[in-house]
């Protein structure tokens, strides 16, 4: 051991139990990985590196993983240690029903179990689309075995007749104008063949930038990686980067456990506010945060939100896109103008801290990247709001949304489930205008199941037609970061376990005052009471399998959707279960 900054002998690496001790059980370790062409000198003694990859043939967003994962164990095997590639559970967004969020716990118990069960020393994890990240996150966070990310990426910005187009946030835009009638069939299907044109995630500021962005502020990329472009050939270059420092923190012995404290978190919450990213990063990150033993609530945003102004000019709250936003400067630009907001002091994985990695970064062009004195929005990027309507929190995005709906006061129209949503919103005879507040029910982490992103409730057609193209609605759902609207989300306590959601009735007024982070079902207590004695507790929805364990298991949006059993951290792996020995062959 030559390295002065190792802190491990190659008999001290995890990976030694399997490979380096003589007895019948390595020799099963040993003829195996010969049996896959390697000689014991390609992973004798060193960094055995698990490159957990999200790819498959039906996630979109991470198409470029295929050779990505190459350029990852280039860097691997330059710096000495030996790649394993693991495939796990996909997530892709666009195609999974109900919703990937339903599934993210259940990468995260793959991606520990899978870390713990194999003889690993350190790992690498790929992902982006959504769910991914935290997933990934979660999963490695309770292993503690060194960690480090690769973001996929954001795709090139979309483009249809000379217009540029942001994911989802066009969908919903030109979805509306051809509800409306102002644009074709023929125009809708043009925008359909060119709103995603090139491997990466979705480039608006959604929860895919949200998360990556969030993972890199809390220091589990290389710096400024988050921000290059999945086509450009720096993503590649960063990847075999990436899987080249994977092996020194293996040898340095850093994992995640080493650089996660609160203030990191504060880091990623103050990013998230500065981007206006997805809400969704709320569930996400508290979920994270608890896996790490850090406790994190929804006011703690609410507190960050109050004093970090919107820098990042990106759709749906600003006007640009990622692969602009990567051009003016990338995060490492965005965290620079933050300046004291960002603690600089937090440790990332190359060894260097948040402030040393930002040093020089410059911002080359301040519409897409605001400088402090001209922000887009001076505060309130998110907003948490609590009342008698939420008494465990709800969350709204005040600057994705028309102003004068801020505070407003109108009568409920209830739908009882998205079906009955479904089937009723663009009925003429619907008693809807305006003024009204759309109350969605069953939306939640347990009724829907899965916490689906429908807050983004429609408008009725007949008010699309009038005009119409924000109004106050409400769920215990969870919205697209590529959303916008006056929509209140996450609602807690849902409404399928009994919270105040489901005791709306028609017509009852809503009071939603933004400033004054309140949601308010004016109905007497006596009246709610009664309501509540008369509720009958749904049916439960799955009878058998993964969605028998997520149904009980899984906590409140203000908790982060994971399940109760996951939450403390396991600093320890789990030793009875690493000392099982497989079977011999
Ligand atoms: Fe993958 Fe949006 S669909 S990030």
């Amino acid at each position: 051991m030559n390295n002065p900054t190792r802190k491990k002998t190659p008999e001290q690496l995890r990976s030694y139990r399997w490979y380096g001790v003589n007895d019948l059980r390595s020799f099963g370790h040993r003829s195996r990985t010969a049996q896959m062409g390697y000689h014991s000198s390609d992973y004798m003694g060193k960094p055995v590196i698990a490159i957990v990859n999200t790819w498959s043939e039906i996630n979109s967003c991470h198409t470029h993983f295929k050779a990505r994962v190459e350029e990852v164990k280039r860097g691997i095997w330059q710096a000495g240690g030996f790649p394993v590639e693991m495939p796990v559970m996909t997530l892709a967004e666009p195609f999974q029903k109900p919703t990937t969020m339903l599934y993210r716990n259940f990468l995260a118990m793959e991606t520990e179990e899978l870390l713990r069960s194999y003889p690993f020393d350190g790992c690498v994890l790929m992902g982006g689309c959504d769910k991914t990240t935290p997933g990934l996150l979660m999963g490695a966070l309770s292993m503690d075995l060194p960690a480090i990310y690769v973001p996929a990426g954001p795709m090139l910005r979309g483009n249809w007749n000379g217009r540029t187009l942001g994911s989802g946030s066009d969908t919903w835009k030109y979805w509306a104008e051809l509800r409306a009638g102002n644009i074709t069939e023929e125009e809708w299907q043009g925008i359909e063949s060119g709103i995603a044109r090139s491997p990466g995630h979705c480039m608006t500021m959604g929860t895919a930038s949200t998360m990556t962005s969030a993972a890199e502020a809390l220091g589990f990329t290389l710096p400024g990686f988050s921000s290059i472009p999945a086509a450009d050939s720096r993503h590649a270059q960063f990847a075999s980067l990436t899987g080249q420092r994977i092996v020194e923190m293996v040898w340095q012995d850093l994992k995640p456990s080493d650089f996660l404290t609160a203030k990191s978190f504060d880091n990623a919450i103050t990013t998230v506010l500065a981007m206006s990213g997805s809400t969704n990063a709320i569930v996400h990150l508290i979920a994270v945060a608890r896996r790490a033993g850090i406790p994190l609530t929804t006011s703690r945003f609410d507190e960050l939100a109050r004093v970090t102004p919107v820098l990042g000019n990106l759709r749906p709250a600003g006007s640009y896109l990622m692969e602009d936003f990567f051009y003016a400067g990338g995060l490492r630009g965005l965290l620079a103008e933050l300046g004291d907001l960002i603690d600089g002091s937090q440790m990332t994985v190359n060894g260097s801290t948040i402030g040393e990695n930002i040093k020089g970064a410059e911002i080359y062009n301040d519409d897409v990247i605001r400088k402090l004195d001209n922000p887009l929005v001076a505060r309130d990027g998110l907003a948490v709001l609590t009342g008698n309507l939420a008494p465990d929190g709800a969350v709204i995005k005040p600057a994705a949304m028309e102003q004068h709906l801020l505070t407003h006061r109108g009568p409920a129209v209830v739908f009882k489930d998205y079906n009955d949503m479904a089937a009723r919103i663009d009925d003429p005879e619907l008693p809807v205008t305006a003024e009204s507040v759309i109350v969605l029910q069953h939306a939640g982490p347990i009724g829907a199941p899965g916490m689906p992103e429908w807050g983004q409730l429609p408008i009725p057609q007949k008010l699309l037609k009038e005009g119409v193209r924000d109004m106050v609605r409400i769920s215990d759902a969870r919205m697209s970061g590529t959303s916008y609207g006056a929509c209140v989300l996450h609602v807690a306590p849902e409404s399928f376990v009994g919270g105040p959601l489901a005791l709306v009735k028609d017509g009852d007024i809503i009071e939603l005052d933004v400033p004054g982070r309140r949601l308010h079902l004016a109905v007497s207590d006596d009246e709610l009471a009664a309501r509540k004695a008369a509720w009958q507790p749904p049916k439960r929805i799955f009878e058998r399998g993964y969605g028998v364990i997520h149904q009980l298991h899984v906590t409140q949006a203000d908790k982060g959707c994971d399940f109760d059993f996951l939450e403390e951290p396991q600093a320890q792996a789990d030793e009875a279960r690493e000392s099982g020995e497989p079977e011999i062959h």
